[in-house]
């Protein structure tokens, strides 16, 4: 990376994310499961893993999960099919509208009782004098195993929190069942 590229990116401090595996997650729906692919990584082949990207998928660890091409505004599964659905650091790419729908589809195809679990960047509002790309660095543990990965977006109008996905969470009649908020991430469980 050259000096010009690497001024314009804002860098988080690192995040340290440690996820404990959940004995009772049955079949798990991964959206956006490309890239490092780490819900797959910890759960191999319980893992549908679906991504818009073939290359995202491409580029993700080869393991036991099903790995699928799909948009998650429009799944193609059936309603009720899956126990638990994850998105890891995938929200930060989806806009806002978009996130109403992926909302919908995700409540659809979870079973009465299923729950989303969601790993989320804290994105600030950009001024006017905020560099071009926000982009996190996280150290992901889970087992004995500890990644050093990061994820960046191009910083325009898409500052996002909790509270957004909270409220978008019980627009669609969902409960919050757990929220923790980190320094520049946010973590949340919810039940259907
Ligand atoms: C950088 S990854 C997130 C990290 C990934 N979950 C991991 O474990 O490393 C975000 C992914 O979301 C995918 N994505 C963005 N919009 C999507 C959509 N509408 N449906 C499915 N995947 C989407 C992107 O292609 C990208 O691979």
């Amino acid at each position: 990376m050259n000096e010009i590229s690497k001024a314009k990116i804002h860098f988080t401090e690192e995040q340290i994310i440690e996820i404990q595996e959940k004995e009772n997650a049955k079949r798990i729906l991964d959206i956006g499961g490309g890239g490092e692919g780490i819900i797959s990584q910890v759960y191999g082949d319980k893992v549908v893993a679906i991504d818009i990207s073939k290359n995202e998928l491409n580029e993700a660890p080869k393991n036991d999960s099903l790995k699928l091409i799909m948009d998650a505004r429009q799944l193609k599964f059936l309603d009720e099919q899956f126990d638990t659905v994850t998105s890891f650091f995938t929200f930060m790419y989806i806009n806002n509208k978009d996130l109403k729908k992926v909302f919908k589809e995700v409540k659809r195809v979870l079973k009465p009782g299923g729950k989303f679990l969601i790993w989320g960047l804290i994105i600030p509002e950009k001024k006017k004098e905020d560099k071009d790309i926000f982009a996190t660095r996280l150290n992901v543990k889970f087992k004995n195993i500890s990644i050093e990965t990061g994820y960046g977006i191009l910083w325009e109008d898409n500052d996002q929190d909790i509270d957004r996905v909270i409220d978008l969470a019980l627009q669609n009649e969902l409960e919050i069942i757990e929220q923790k908020q980190e320094d520049q991430y946010f973590y949340l469980e919810i039940k259907k």
